[in-house]
């Protein structure tokens, strides 16, 4: 590293792992020389985004010349009458990860500790490096959030504690009851973030949002994404859930124009388009089915999920299994990094994909 850099650059820096994102087509293209590939590494909607939020963003670029609208107005209202949550306790980033991120600058500080499970989506380990916070990890219990021991890991320090529910790379989510208890436990001064980036495709009547501890008052913000069922990952444009107050802290964090104007205006007719979000539900209720009697067909543990993703053992070394389906142009998310040495996690595609990954999963496992 350049001595300049490392006598001047803040040291949590230093401490980073840089994310890794799914491979891209276009990489695997490049680099294989294949052509006909599949992504089932991202948890992207194979459908696509809705036709009128394409059609919304499309109109939107003959203004393209204009700042976007600060305040983003008609998309907060528009969520405010969907989400039944007023439109000055909404913050909308650049994606989830981006309103992370403002929680993270608005709350944070260097000492605060910051509880989550492991594994999990690691973008909560890397706010809380870059603001120089503590992380604090507690295990999964059979693939699941173990909330007593959560509770148990609270300290004087503790700022913040996230649970992600469904949560990445499991797809298992914490029941009703069980968060209950939960925020009972936990004391009012600890921010609780809900990541519900996937809570569109939750089948399980336990499934509880954290709006209700919202309604109740409590210290909380719930993240939610245009990313997966809305199906606008490239767009970028997520949003929290949260008290007038915490949104009044996070809007002094955040810089002016961060919501392009193209995103406002898909993200609005995409809400409206809840046949489009239906559909995307049905097709991945039925891939799951689909792939749960394949893999078991085959002889292989998976996870039950309440996503669009399942977590599958393939009963031999996660990075061979990896590449090897690569080669055949199906990328998928190797959980060697998540601890899971024998693990991938498959993101639910069309019927079609669905087909294609179990006839080569089979050739490559020796299990058709
Ligand atoms: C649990 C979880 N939260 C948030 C995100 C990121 O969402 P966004 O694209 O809105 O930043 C992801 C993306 O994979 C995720 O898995």
């Amino acid at each position: 590293m350049d001595d300049f850099v490392n006598k001047r650059a803040r040291q949590a820096i230093f401490s980073l792992k840089p994310y890794v994102p799914g491979k891209p087509i276009d990489e695997v293209k490049r680099e294989l020389g294949l052509n006909d590939i599949i992504k089932l590494a991202s948890n992207e909607n194979p459908l696509g985004p809705s036709p009128m939020a394409m059609q919304a963003m499309e109109q939107s670029i003959k203004d393209i010349h204009l700042y976007p609208d600060a305040n983003s107005y008609y998309l907060k209202a528009r969520l405010a009458s969907f989400t039944g949550i007023d439109a000055q306790s909404i913050v909308l980033g650049n994606g989830s990860d981006e309103v992370l991120m403002i929680l993270g600058l608005s709350f944070l500080s260097p000492g605060d500790e910051v509880i989550y499970a492991d594994p999990t989506f690691v973008e909560y380990e890397f706010t809380a490096m870059v603001m120089g916070a503590n992380c604090v990890t507690v295990s999964l219990k059979e693939y699941k959030h173990d909330l007593p021991a959560i509770l148990q890991a609270i300290t004087n320090n503790t700022k913040m504690i996230v649970i992600c529910n469904p949560n990445n790379p499991t797809g298992t989510i914490v029941s009703e009851s069980e968060l209950d208890i939960f925020m009972q436990s936990v004391p009012e001064d600890i921010l609780v973030v809900f990541d519900e980036a996937y809570s569109e495709y939750v089948e399980s009547p336990d499934f509880c949002s954290g709006t209700r501890y919202l309604q109740q008052g409590r210290n909380v913000i719930i993240l939610h994404t245009f990313s997966k069922i809305f199906g606008l990952a490239g767009l970028r444009i997520g949003y929290g859930l949260t008290s007038p107050g915490i949104a009044g802290a996070m809007k002094m964090a955040t810089y002016p124009f961060n919501m392009n104007s193209a995103a406002q205006a898909a993200a609005l007719a995409a809400l409206d388009d809840q046949e489009h979000v239906a559909r995307s539900r049905s097709i991945n209720s039925s891939g799951k089915k689909y792939l749960y009697t394949e893999f078991e067909r085959m002889g292989l543990n998976y996870i039950r999920t309440e996503a669009n993703f399942i977590l599958l053992d393939c009963g031999k070394p996660s990075d061979k299994v990896f590449q090897e389906l690569l080669q055949q142009g199906i990328i998928v998310r190797n959980c060697a990094s998540y601890g899971y040495k024998t693990y991938i996690r498959i993101t639910v595609g069309t019927s079609e994909e669905n087909q294609r990954l179990i006839r080569e999963l089979g050739k490559v496992l020796e299990v058709e």
